[in-house]
């Protein structure tokens, strides 16, 4: 289980660093002419495009379009886009440009950065003033990656709302709930190392086309722990974080200094635990932070919710 996950992590960043902003251009030609770019959402595409003759185009004019009328990137003896001409089209302002000193080997490429989904499409590069006229036909292709899109996506899931159910001093019951999504989401609890946790059966309903889902988990060790809802149809991902003290540990390994030896130090305990019985929920946070200190990097208000069930649990030792 252990090893197959680490087996598909690594699978996972080999396969990311083979696509991360590595431009696949697959066959200079595929018979119709056109060539076929590949990228991942939001890395940068390199369209290209040179004069046959390979002749000099510093001062030659050169348009690219999409999707027939749409203006990508003009360029007109030194003027263009970049540098003061209307015209571009508002989807791709800032971010098309061409690459200046190629230009003197014919070159007319143009990269774009920040890919979008809704940049894929046909691209045409055209040297209109050309004797013969050179155009060139490019085909975009901008494939979408796992990522929030929660603001433009219609039915994807909100952020999961997270929260301790009941405590212990050994474990933790944790709630995910996931209102409202639609395809229904997988939704799974998640470790800081990225292990799904085992949980029980979540439950679903469904309500006018929108799912409800709830998972519980429980928990023994302390931990960042995220709850992770991902609908793969529409390559949408959310996850929340909750952070999770075990109080186990508190007189242990994480927490003690020095040795408390005999009936002294029995009586020293019996103070401190007294004290943190009447400790107010400021006392309680201080040690807590001093406890934890580097080991969280938390949000305020989980922080808050945590630390009061962590004193409601910690209270009757
Ligand atoms: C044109 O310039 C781009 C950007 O430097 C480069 O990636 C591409 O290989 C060049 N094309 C040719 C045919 O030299």
């Amino acid at each position: 289980m252990f090893i197959s996950l680490r087996l598909a992590a690594l699978c996972f960043w080999v396969l990311l660093l083979d696509l991360c902003g590595i431009i696949k251009t697959l066959g200079q030609s595929n018979g119709s002419g056109v060539v076929r770019v590949v990228v991942e959402e939001g890395s940068d595409a390199i369209l290209p495009c040179s004069l046959s003759t390979k002749e000099n185009a510093e001062e030659k004019l050169f348009d690219w379009k999409k999707d027939g009328p749409k203006e990508i990137f003009f360029y007109d003896g030194g003027l263009h886009y970049n540098n003061g001409r209307p015209g571009q089209d508002h989807q791709f302002k800032g971010r098309v440009s061409h690459f200046q000193d190629e230009l003197k080997y014919g070159n007319a490429s143009i990269i774009i950065r920040n890919t979008k989904v809704t940049d894929s499409g046909n691209y045409s590069c055209d040297f209109p003033r050309f004797q013969p006229r050179q155009i060139f036909n490019i085909q975009l292709l901008v494939e979408p990656i796992l990522k929030d899109r929660s603001a433009d996506t219609r039915g994807a899931s909100p952020e999961p709302s997270v929260k301790i159910l009941n405590q212990t001093q050994d474990w933790s019951l944790l709630q995910c709930e996931v209102l409202g999504a639609s395809p229904k989401p997988t939704v799974e609890w998640q470790d800081s190392a990225g292990n799904k946790l085992p949980a029980e059966e979540p439950q679903v309903s469904e309500r006018g086309g929108s799912f409800y889902i709830i998972l519980q988990t429980t928990v023994k060790k302390t931990d960042n722990y995220r709850c992770v809802a991902t609908q793969e149809e529409i390559k949408h991902q959310i996850y929340t974080e909750t952070y999770v003290y075990i109080c186990e540990k508190l007189f242990e390994d994480t927490c003690s200094r020095g040795d408390v030896t005999g009936w002294f130090g029995g009586i020293v305990l019996g103070a401190v635990i007294l004290a943190a019985v009447q400790a107010s929920l400021v006392a309680t946070k201080r040690i807590t932070v001093r406890c934890n200190k580097g080991a969280t990097e938390e949000r305020e208000e989980t922080w808050e919710r945590d630390m009061m069930t962590l004193s409601r649990a910690c209270g009757p030792v």
